[in-house]
């Protein structure tokens, strides 16, 4: 016996299949729901500039990148519009042939059993690029909560399966669900936005989306970055309003957040890997200065290891053909 004590940890890291047997964590594609942007027109794949393999994707395109990611094995995805027009009152997001409300249908007629979520929101379709109405320079809550239960009802009409709602307005959970409910829509669930802080990380999305504010910022209505128990309180309202799902938004910077919102509530937690995090990624890794493969897969479990179920990202695709080989 020596003298010195000590715990011997390596023992359990000795080969790959015994690290196999203690692994703690894993990421299915299961967990991947996969975020596309969706404009009018024919025959357009456009690049995102600052989201490599990105699109902008017309309805006759649809079809055949939704068979790769239901090849991939992927089981989700969540819409978002690029409207052709835009006006004060975000008119396209409502519209029974919306841009999203389309290519719902068009999905789900080619694959029913997808599962389609419908980012609900008025910041693409308004003219001023807010997420509701604006009068004096002001963004209004209570009556944009009519529009975005519109919203919500036209995409579950045009077959979404999931109702997704970004757009931090108080009470939006509560008047999107009383919405749905009363179209007959019960059995629709919300998966919310409910901790979605105002972030830097949404740059290269708002480029894609043509969704920046043309005024101001968004911070009346998205979270302080330097809050804690407002994440808590954001949750607890949703959760009280009817929300099914909890997002946490963005997610890299927040897993102490999705640890906490996982330890208080026992609906599923979804972490939001949004563009800037992706796009960070991407050009670090076009300079040759990291390795994509290897640090989106430890990003993707560090989330699942703070807490989440599921993780909306762009690097889905690319993830599900690493799970495959
Ligand atoms: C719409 C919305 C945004 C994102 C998702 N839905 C942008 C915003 O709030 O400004 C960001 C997603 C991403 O950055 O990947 N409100």
């Amino acid at each position: 016996m020596s003298e010195l004590q000590f715990s011997r940890h390596r023992r359990l890291r000795h080969t790959e299949n015994l690290r196999g047997l203690v692994r703690e964590t894993y990421l299915h594609k299961e967990d991947l729901i996969y975020p596309i942007f969706v404009v009018e027109g024919e025959n357009i794949k456009n690049p995102v500039a600052s989201m490599p393999e990105v699109f902008h994707l017309s309805l006759d395109l649809l079809i055949a990148e939704m068979q790769e990611v239901v090849d991939l094995g992927i089981k989700s995805v969540i819409v978002f519009g690029v409207p052709a027009n835009k006006d004060e009152l975000g008119t396209e997001a409502y519209h029974d042939n919306g841009i999203v409300q389309k290519a719902i249908k068009v999905i789900k007629e080619s694959f029913p059993e997808l599962v389609v979520i419908a980012d609900t929101c008025l910041c693409q379709y308004t003219s001023h690029g807010h997420c509701g109405i604006v009068e004096e320079g002001q963004v209004l809550n209570d009556p944009t909560l009519d529009l975005l239960a519109r919203t919500a009802i036209s995409q579950a009409k045009a077959g979404a399966d999931i109702i997704a709602p970004s757009n931090m307005m108080d009470g939006f959970v509560a008047a999107i669900r009383y919405g749905l409910d009363e179209a007959g829509f019960h059995h629709i669930p919300i998966m919310s936005y409910a901790v979605k802080y105002s972030s830097a990380f949404y740059g290269p999305f708002r480029d894609a989306a043509h969704s920046s504010p043309q005024f101001g910022d968004r911070k009346t209505y998205q979270m302080d970055p330097a809050n804690r128990a407002e994440a808590l309180r954001e949750a607890e309202s949703d959760i009280l309003e009817g929300a099914d799902f909890l997002i946490v938004k963005p997610a890299l910077s927040y897993m102490d957040i999705i640890r906490d919102v996982k330890n208080n509530y026992n609906v599923p937690v979804v972490a939001y890997n949004v563009s800037g995090e992706y796009s960070m990624v991407k050009a670090a890794a076009a300079n040759g200065w990291i390795n994509e493969k290897e640090i989106v897969q430890e990003m993707l479990i560090g989330m699942k290891r703070a807490g989440v179920d599921l993780i909306i990202t762009y690097f889905a695709k690319d993830v599900a053909r690493w799970l495959s080989k």
